[in-house]
């Protein structure tokens, strides 16, 4: 039997009609953008059971960064089509993965200025299954906090990542498992994931702003909160508060809910998933079993 290839799709300086191909075997200048200056943005949408989950608001969000930076993507409406045609070629059409987009402003010679207009951005996509951390969601997760050294658009999906890098590698040498930005002595967000943190019955997030990214996971969230009659607001936690906290929790595309129960090796709550994350995961699995949109088959949804 022939070994599955990874195909990704590629539409860049060499490719400019774009392609399927064998991700061995896509090759990317090193006059890209991307390369040179992180001049890009990008975004990671999954499939449950070969469906697109909210493709609508991570389409609406990659548009926003796009926008923010700047950059026009001629051919942005063939996403959900391309992604299709990866799920299917990857033989992921019927199987949970996530779809990774990439865009670059383009290839030129290393000058910050932007490239001449008939410059096309780069593309590239690719799927990819996905494992879901069952364990890790049933029995909690360990964090560390970490100063925000990030920009002030963290609002936008921007590809240069080198603050989340270095905060995630710090918190897997501490044998944490995620690192929890704090600006100004309140915790903004995960290095890949929103925050949430139960106090005295209420369930506090970071309110949507320049510091956060608009997590589609968070949205959810908070959506089923509402449902649930759960008290919720939208304000920033101190770090010093985390002692008096009874839960805590970060969400992802990739990770869902995924419960913290120690900080900076202090335990939070009872050193275990609290009732409200617990009854919110259960919540988030019947939804998705419910509500995930119909696949993109013509890549019109
Ligand atoms: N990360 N905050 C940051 C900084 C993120 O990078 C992400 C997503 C989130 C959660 O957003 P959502 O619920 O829409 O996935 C919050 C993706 C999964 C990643 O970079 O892999």
């Amino acid at each position: 039997m022939s070994e599955q290839k990874d195909i990704c799709y590629l539409r860049s300086v060499e490719e400019p009609r774009g392609v399927f191909l064998p991700k061995e075997k896509a090759r990317i200048s090193p006059d890209d953008r991307g390369f040179y200056f992180a001049d890009g943005v990008y975004e990671v949408i999954r499939t449950y059971f070969g469906r697109f989950f909210r493709l609508q608001e991570h389409l609406s969000r990659f548009k926003n960064s796009l926008a923010a930076v700047r950059i026009e993507l001629p051919d942005f409406s063939r996403i959900p089509e391309i992604a299709w045609e990866l799920l299917k070629q990857n033989k992921l059409e019927k199987r949970d993965a996530f779809i990774y987009i990439q865009v670059t402003r383009g290839c030129w010679q290393r000058n910050l200025l932007f490239p001449p207009k008939e410059i096309i951005p780069t593309l590239y996509i690719s799927v990819t299954p996905i494992i879901p951390p069952e364990e890790e969601q049933r029995k909690g997760i360990l964090a560390i906090t970490v100063p925000d050294i990030r920009w002030q658009r963290c609002d936008i999906k921007s590809i240069g990542l080198l603050p989340s890098v270095l905060a995630r590698q710090l918190a897997y040498e501490q044998n944490a498992q995620e690192a929890i930005f704090v600006r100004n002595g309140f915790l903004t967000e995960g290095t890949h994931t929103n925050l949430f943190v139960v106090k005295n019955g209420t369930v506090f997030t970071h309110p949507l702003n320049n510091h956060i990214l608009p997590g589609i996971t968070r949205s959810v969230v908070l959506e089923l909160c509402r449902e649930l009659n759960l008290p919720v607001s939208e304000t920033a936690v101190s770090e010093s508060e985390l002692s008096q906290v009874e839960e805590v929790f970060v969400t992802s595309t990739t990770w869902e809910i995924m419960p913290v129960i120690k900080i900076n090796q202090q335990t939070i709550g009872l050193d275990k998933p609290g009732r409200i994350t617990l009854c919110l995961q259960k919540e988030f699995r019947e939804y998705i079993l419910k509500f995930s949109a119909p696949v993109a088959r013509s890549g019109i949804v």
